[in-house]
């Protein structure tokens, strides 16, 4: 059932991040790697139906009745997104798909760009049931690593990394894993979310390593419930799954990394 949440921040944070809040019920019950879809129409009069479908973002974190996301403007759902106010109501459906196999290994949290979404709230939890973890983020610039003071909040164990080199480490997130996690004592569990390429080629890590990985995947999203098979992706049996319905997180296992997802 849609419900009709209440905006209390939409904030931007820079680099074309911003950080919505909202006070919502339904969204007590999610979990880290769930996501919401979003009617992201302008309250312009007259009422318009564009874009006509919803726009999924991950839950970002869940604090008492308030729960945030973090969102890049790409298009111009996002774009009318920024647009909206506090104190505005917006239209959502959720917490929708399945979220992280949260196991009782140290984790190593992965992000690519604003695909860091889903692990601030996995990191939240993580903190409450006292595991050991690290988070390790990367994007092209300091300005698209806005976000990162929000992990701050949950642990000291945060690694940056950018591309051109503006804050932390240079080079790509990716260029890292092996060397974050060979400092576990235990072997870690990974979970990742990011671009295709930066999952494929920690799928090929995880399986050189012989290291559990989950990756929260992205794709276009019609029905965002498992009915019209639009964010379909392809499996290593052969057969298909829905990013919506049966993921967005998925064991990297079960993917096929060839052309279609990787
Ligand atoms: C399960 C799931 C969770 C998601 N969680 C988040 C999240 O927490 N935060 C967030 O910012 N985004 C997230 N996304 C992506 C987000 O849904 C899209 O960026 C958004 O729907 C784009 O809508 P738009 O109308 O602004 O762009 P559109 O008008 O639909 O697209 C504009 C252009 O941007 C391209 N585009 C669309 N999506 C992306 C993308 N993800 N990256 C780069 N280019 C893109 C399109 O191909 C097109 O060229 C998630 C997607 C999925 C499937
Ligand atoms: S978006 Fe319709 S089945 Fe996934």
């Amino acid at each position: 059932m849609p419900e009709i949440a209440k905006i209390i921040q939409n904030k931007a944070l820079g680099g074309n991040l911003y950080r919505l809040v909202l006070e919502s019920q339904s969204l007590q019950k999610a979990v880290p790697g769930q996501f919401v879809h979003f009617l992201v129409q302008s309250q312009a009069e007259p009422p318009t139906w564009d874009p006509l479908l919803r726009r999924p973002l991950s839950v970002y974190d869940l604090e008492e009745e308030k729960a945030s996301f973090l969102y890049r403007i790409v298009g111009r759902g996002t774009k009318q997104l920024a647009n909206r106010r506090p104190g505005e109501k917006i239209d959502l459906l959720g917490p929708l798909g399945r979220g992280f196999q949260i196991t009782q290994d140290p984790a190593l949290l992965i992000g690519g760009g604003v695909g860091a979404a889903p692990l601030l709230f996995l990191a939240h939890k993580l903190k409450e049931k006292q595991q050991k973890f690290v988070v390790l983020l990367g994007a092209r610039t300091a300005q698209e690593l806005a976000h990162a003071g929000d992990f701050a909040k949950y642990t000291q164990d945060l690694f940056l990394v950018t591309e051109d080199g503006s804050v932390g480490r240079r080079g790509l997130v990716t260029d890292f894993v092996p060397e974050v996690a060979a400092q576990f004592k235990v072997r870690p569990k990974l979970y990742a979310c990011g671009p295709n390429p930066m999952l494929a080629s920690l799928a090929a890590f995880a399986k050189e390593a012989a290291l559990p990985l989950d990756v929260s995947l992205e794709a276009a999203m019609a029905c965002g419930v498992g009915a019209c098979f639009g964010c379909a992706c392809q499996l290593k049996d052969g057969s298909m799954a829905r990013v919506c319905a049966d993921g967005p997180v998925f064991p990297y296992e079960v993917l096929d990394w060839g052309e279609k997802n990787g």
